[in-house]
C-alpha cells in the first residue's frame, strides 16, 4: 500500500471541498482532495445556480471569480406570483445587496482548474474511501485509485463528500443527532434553449403547484415545476411540461429541452459537525430544499468558518476556532434552514391534502406581497445573512 502524507485530507470535490483546498493552499497549508467521480461528471452535474452576494465576495477574495464576474448575471430583484398577481421584490433597494446567477457546475469548473494549477493532488475516481482513527491526532483515509490501494495520513480530515458520502457515517452514532424533514413533493427541473421570459426570477404559487422560472444565460432557461416526490420524468413529456409552465407562470418562452431531472426536497441537519479530527462541511452535514437556492451558499459559509479555524491550528497550534467550528457554523445554518423551509412552505401546495395549510400559506404569500416589512424580511435572507450573525 502506498502512503501519502498531508496536513488536511479533503473528501469530496464539490464546492465545499474545492474552496477549502484553495483557501488552505493560498495560506500555505497542504491538502489532498479525493473525489469519487470523474472530472467530466462533476463539471457537468446540474445543480442550482444562485449565489448570495457574500458567496460572490468570498470567491472573489479567493481569486476564483474572474469568469463569474464576466459571465454571471447580477440580479437586483425577483418576482413573486400568486393567482395571476405579480409583485417585484426590490432586493437591492431593500438590502443594498444583489444576487448572481451562475451555474454551480461553472463554479466547480473554475475551482477544479484553480486546484489543478497548483499542482497539488486532486484524485478523481477515488474508490473505497474510508476514514480511520478520526478521534486521534493522526487520522487516516484509505482509498483505491487506478487499481492501487493508498493510505493518506493527515492531521485533519474535512468531510466535504455530500449527503451520501462516508464522512458523516464515520462519526459514532451516539454523538450524532440528526434533524430531518422530508417534503411530500419534488421539483421537476429542465434546461431549455429558450430566452428567459423575464430578466428576473419568477416564483409562482398556483393551485396546480409551484413553478420557478430561472436561467443560466440570456439564451438558456432553467425552469422548475412542483411534482410528486417519486415522480418519473418519463411521465412528463415535453408538451406536458410546457403546458404546466404556461399555466403556473403565466407564459414562458419555449425551446428545445436539453436536460430533465427530478430534485427531491429535504431539510436535514447533523449535529455536531465535528468529531475529533473530522470536520463536516456542506451537504455532508446539512441539506436544504432547493427553494431559495441556499445549498452552495451554505457550503461556502461553512468553509468561511472552517478554513480560518484550520489555519489557526496549523500556524499556531491554536485549537479555539476548531473547537468553536460546529457551534459557529450551526448558528447560521439553522437560520438558513428556517428560511428555506419557510420559502418552500409558502410557495408549494399540498395537492388538496391539507386545505387549511394551503389557505394559510397562500395568505402568507399575499402578506409578503402586501407588506414592505415582510418583503424586507424575505430580501435580507434571500441575498444572504451576514456571516458574523
Ligand atoms: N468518496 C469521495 N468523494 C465522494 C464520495 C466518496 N465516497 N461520496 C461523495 N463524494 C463526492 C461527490 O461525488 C461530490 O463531488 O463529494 C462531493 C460532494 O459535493 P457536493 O454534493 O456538491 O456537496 P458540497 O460540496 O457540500 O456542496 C453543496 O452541492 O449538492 C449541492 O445542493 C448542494 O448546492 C449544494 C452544494
Ligand atoms: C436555479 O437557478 O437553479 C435556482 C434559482 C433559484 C432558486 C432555486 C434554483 O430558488
Amino acid at each position: 500500500m502506498a502512503h501519502i502524507r498531508t496536513q488536511v485530507g479533503i473528501i469530496g470535490a464539490g464546492p465545499a471541498g474545492l474552496l477549502l483546498a484553495h483557501l488552505l493552499h493560498k495560506a500555505g497549508v497542504d491538502s489532498v482532495v479525493l473525489e469519487r467521480q470523474a472530472r467530466p461528471y462533476i463539471e457537468a452535474r446540474i445543480r442550482a445556480g444562485l449565489l448570495e452576494q457574500g458567496s460572490v465576495d468570498t470567491l472573489h477574495d479567493a481569486g476564483l471569480a474572474d469568469r463569474l464576474h464576466r459571465e454571471g448575471l447580477a440580479h437586483d430583484g425577483m418576482q413573486l406570483r400568486l393567482a395571476g398577481r405579480d409583485c417585484r421584490i426590490d432586493l437591492h433597494g431593500l438590502t443594498g445587496k444583489r444576487v448572481t446567477i451562475y451555474g454551480q457546475q461553472e463554479s466547480v469548473k473554475d475551482m477544479v482548474a484553480a486546484r489543478l494549477a497548483t499542482g497539488r493532488p486532486l484524485f478523481f475516481e477515488a474508490s473505497e474511501v474510508a476514514l480511520h482513527d478520526i478521534a486521534t491526532t493522526a487520522p487516516r483515509i484509505t482509498f483505491t485509485h487506478e487499481g492501487a490501494a493508498h493510505e493518506l495520513r493527515c492531521d485533519v480530515i474535512a468531510g466535504c463528500d455530500g449527503f451520501h458520502g462516508p464522512s458523516r457515517a464515520a462519526m459514532p452514532a451516539e454523538v450524532l443527532r440528526v434533524y430531518e424533514r422530508v417534503y411530500p413533493f419534488a421539483w421537476l427541473g429542465i434546461l431549455a434553449d429558450a430566452k428567459p421570459v423575464s430578466h428576473e426570477l419568477i416564483y409562482a404559487r398556483h393551485p396546480d403547484g409551484f413553478a420557478l422560472a430561472t436561467m443560466r444565460s440570456e439564451t438558456v432557461s432553467r425552469l422548475y415545476l412542483q411534482c410528486a416526490p417519486d415522480e418519473d420524468p418519463a411521465n412528463w413529456p415535453d408538451e406536458r411540461i410546457w403546458e404546466g409552465l404556461h399555466a403556473r407562470l403565466g407564459g414562458v418562452n419555449e425551446g428545445r429541452i436539453t436536460q430533465k431531472g427530478v430534485t427531491p426536497m429535504r431539510s436535514f441537519v447533523a449535529e455536531p459537525m465535528r468529531h475529533g479530527r473530522l470536520f463536516l462541511a456542506g451537504d455532508a452535514a446539512h441539506i436544504v430544499p432547493p427553494t431559495g437556492a441556499k445549498g452552495m451558499n451554505l457550503a461556502v459559509a461553512d468553509i468561511r468558518v472552517l478554513a480560518p479555524a484550520l489555519l489557526a491550528f496549523f500556524a499556531r497550534g491554536d485549537e479555539r476556532l476548531m473547537d468553536a467550528y460546529s457551534a459557529t457554523a450551526l448558528r447560521r445554518i439553522w437560520k438558513v434552514q428556517r428560511f428555506s423551509w419557510w420559502m418552500t412552505a409558502m410557495l408549494h401546495n399540498s395537492n388538496g391534502n391539507d386545505p387549511f395549510e394551503d389557505r394559510v400559506q397562500a395568505a402568507e404569500l399575499a402578506h409578503v406581497m402586501d407588506s414592505e416589512a415582510a418583503q424586507r424580511f424575505l430580501a435580507e435572507q434571500y441575498v444572504g445573512l451576514p456571516y458574523d450573525a
